[in-house]
């Protein structure tokens, strides 16, 4: 793969295409040891890169696994609240955003990336890959809703919501339960529990198809995917066959 010395450099979140080019300008970088123009094209797994003496590797694609905490939105700018990007500190890409949406007081596994087509084979709605959450419920969550559950739910939508299993922890005031669905319709979980007369009071996302959320992050702590875990993903979505 070759790419322009200035689409490189603005990957790399060294600036803009234009302030890039004026670094080019002032001789701030350097291909293999000789000034470029805007416009070289250059092979990243040959060529050697310097911005201001500073070899600057490329990154492609990165994978982050976050445990997104409440009270920030799944988006990659926001006027008022914090966005889930705000907490990937170490990245090299510029280009990342989240994988679905989580709600603002939603808590829990969402992975961070730049891997477009990724993100669409994991949110295809013909792909059906299970999401699942858990949940601290008002009310007492019983076996009916279970058996209701499995058969779909009526949330006001054209159909029924997919099967989804719902499995009990605790049947109490204050119920606790997991819950996999395998769609990501606007606040699915909430509006399910809401259409049995109940109310979700507390809500985290704990696996996305093969994905796992990390016992050992805190919410606002993330990491890099393992290998195993990108091999996997690209594995349930077909990717790793095309
Ligand atoms: N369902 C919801 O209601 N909210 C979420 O954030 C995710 C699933």
């Amino acid at each position: 793969m070759q790419l322009r010395i200035d689409k490189y450099l603005a990957d790399m979140g060294i600036g803009t295409r234009s302030e890039v080019k004026q670094y080019i300008r002032k001789k701030q970088v350097q291909v293999n040891g000789n000034i470029p123009k805007p416009e070289q094209k250059v092979d990243p797994d040959k060529d050697c890169i310097l911005f201001q003496g500073k070899e600057i590797g490329y990154v492609q694609q990165e994978y982050f696994m976050l445990y997104k905490p409440g009270d920030c939105v799944s988006a990659t700018t926001d006027a008022t609240h914090k966005t889930v990007l705000d907490y990937i500190e170490e990245k090299s890409r510029k280009d990342l955003f989240p994988v679905g949406r989580l709600d603002i007081d939603t808590e829990g596994l969402l992975l961070i990336t730049n891997d477009g087509k990724l993100a669409h084979e994991l949110l295809s709605p013909k792909k059906h890959v299970a999401k699942t959450y858990y949940a601290k419920v008002e009310g007492k969550v019983t076996k009916e809703d279970v058996v209701l559950f499995s058969q779909g739910i009526d949330i006001g939508e054209k159909a029924l919501t997919k099967p989804a299993q719902l499995h009990i922890i605790a049947s109490n005031e204050i119920s606790e339960i997991e819950l996999t669905i395998t769609e990501g319709k606007y606040h699915q979980v909430k509006r399910m529990f809401e259409a049995v007369g109940k109310k979700v009071v507390y809500l985290k996302r704990i696996a996305m198809g093969p994905l796992v959320l990390d016992e050992k992050l805190m919410p606002g702590e993330y990491r890099r995917l393992t290998n195993e875990e990108l091999k996997e993903l690209l594995h349930e979505s077909h990717l790793d066959t095309i």
